[in-house]
């Protein structure tokens, strides 16, 4: 298994994997019409548009015998100050859950956005989530207290925020 950048012809992979994280995820947490409404033709289309366009963030891709089995996608935080960067999304094939690959992906992630200058980063998990917040806190991001209320599609659903920093402590501590 590789982790490489994204490229445009990668949509439809990024895609497949979408639906099926998001099906095997969010059934349940979230109303069923939002989730019927996830096909892969429709977010193949809003890959392709993001992966064309020029944008600040970058988006990963973890291949598997030359099958995408997981991404992750990031940036500067949407509401945050300066230094602050944001993992938008992580997401892998349910049929390759607990092997690595989300932590690689975390890994390869934090690294560009500590490359990019970013000292600290956010995230935001549907609460009830439990897997993805037992992947975050496993991973050493803290929960921060602020919860975001997003729509999703006339649906109010709470968002949990979780931050990590970024720069290297140096040895000893801070003295
Ligand atoms: C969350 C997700 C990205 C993690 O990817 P993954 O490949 O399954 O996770 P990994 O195998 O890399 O696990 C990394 C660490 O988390 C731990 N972990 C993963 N799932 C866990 C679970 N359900 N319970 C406890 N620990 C778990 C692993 O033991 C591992 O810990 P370690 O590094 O100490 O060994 C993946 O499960 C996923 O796509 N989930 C659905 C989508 C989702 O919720 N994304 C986040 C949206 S905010």
């Amino acid at each position: 298994m590789t982790v490489r950048r994204a490229r445009p012809s990668d949509a439809l992979g990024i895609a497949t994997v979408h639906v099926a994280s998001w099906e095997a995820t969010y059934r349940g947490l979230m109303p069923d019409p939002l989730l019927d409404q996830m096909t892969v033709e429709r977010r193949t289309r809003s890959w392709t548009q993001l992966l064309a366009a020029d944008r600040d963030g970058e988006t990963f891709v973890a291949v598997d015998d030359e099958r995408i089995i997981g991404f992750a996608d990031v940036g500067p935080a949407r509401a945050a100050e300066d230094g602050t960067g944001e993992v938008y999304a992580i997401y892998v094939d349910p049929d390759a859950w607990d092997r690595g690959h989300g932590r690689d992906l975390m890994v390869r992630s934090l690294d560009w956005l500590r490359r990019h200058g970013y000292t600290a980063a956010i995230l935001r998990v549907l609460d009830g989530n439990d897997r993805g917040r037992s992947f975050y806190e496993r991973g050493g991001w803290q929960v921060t207290g602020d919860v975001v209320i997003a729509d999703h599609c006339g649906a109010p659903l709470p968002e949990l925020t979780y931050r990590t920093g970024l720069v290297e402590e140096p040895p000893g501590g801070s003295g």
